[in-house]
């Protein structure tokens, strides 16, 4: 699903820029030049927070970010103790309540989604406290990385 994240920012392939402004031969040679195909239509539902709640939300998605990343090296490195430290940082520990009246207006299957991922970063931390084998982690780690490209490929932030 990379092609969806891509597409977010908007600006036409550079190779477009240059069919654009080329002369007519070029364009020519640009059309015949294999095109990185447009952006399509974004078909994301929009979730609406008050400022103050997009703030946290946000600030939530770069904490999984970097867990991930730190779980990663860690897991490369073998260092279980400190996949389980990343996990848990990601987990439902982390979650902060979010008043009911916001909660009751969000899509439930944005809602779910959420949940189900600070559960399954619970999860691979007890598997890294209990050794769990480096693949059946990855495998763990590649359902966390599931969730986040469905819900990213679904909904977006209003502004
Ligand atoms: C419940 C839905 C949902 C899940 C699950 C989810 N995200 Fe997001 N994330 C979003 C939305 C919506 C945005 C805002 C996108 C927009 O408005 O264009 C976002 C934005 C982000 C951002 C940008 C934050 C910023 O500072 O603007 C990062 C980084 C990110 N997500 C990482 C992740 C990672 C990594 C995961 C998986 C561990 C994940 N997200 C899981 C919905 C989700």
């Amino acid at each position: 699903m990379w092609w969806q994240v891509k597409h977010q920012n908007g600006w036409p392939p550079v190779s477009n820029l240059l069919c654009v402004s080329a002369a007519a031969l070029l364009l020519a040679a640009c059309e015949a030049a294999p095109m990185v195909s447009r952006p399509a239509a974004d078909m994301r539902t929009s979730v609406e927070l008050p400022s103050k709640e997009r703030e946290h939300f946000r600030h939530g998605m770069r904490i999984y970010l970097e867990s991930l990343y730190g779980i990663t090296e860690a897991l490369a490195e073998h260092k279980l103790p400190l996949v389980a430290e990343h996990a848990q940082k990601a987990g439902t520990a982390a979650v902060r309540e979010v008043p009911i009246s916001i909660a009751a207006t969000l899509p439930p299957g944005f809602l779910l989604l959420g949940m189900d991922t600070h559960q399954k970063f619970d999860a691979l931390a007890a598997s890294a406290a209990a050794r769990a084998s480096t693949k059946e982690m990855q495998l763990q780690i590649r359902d966390i990385l599931g969730n986040c490209a469905t819900c990213h490929a679904n909904y977006r932030i209003a502004q």
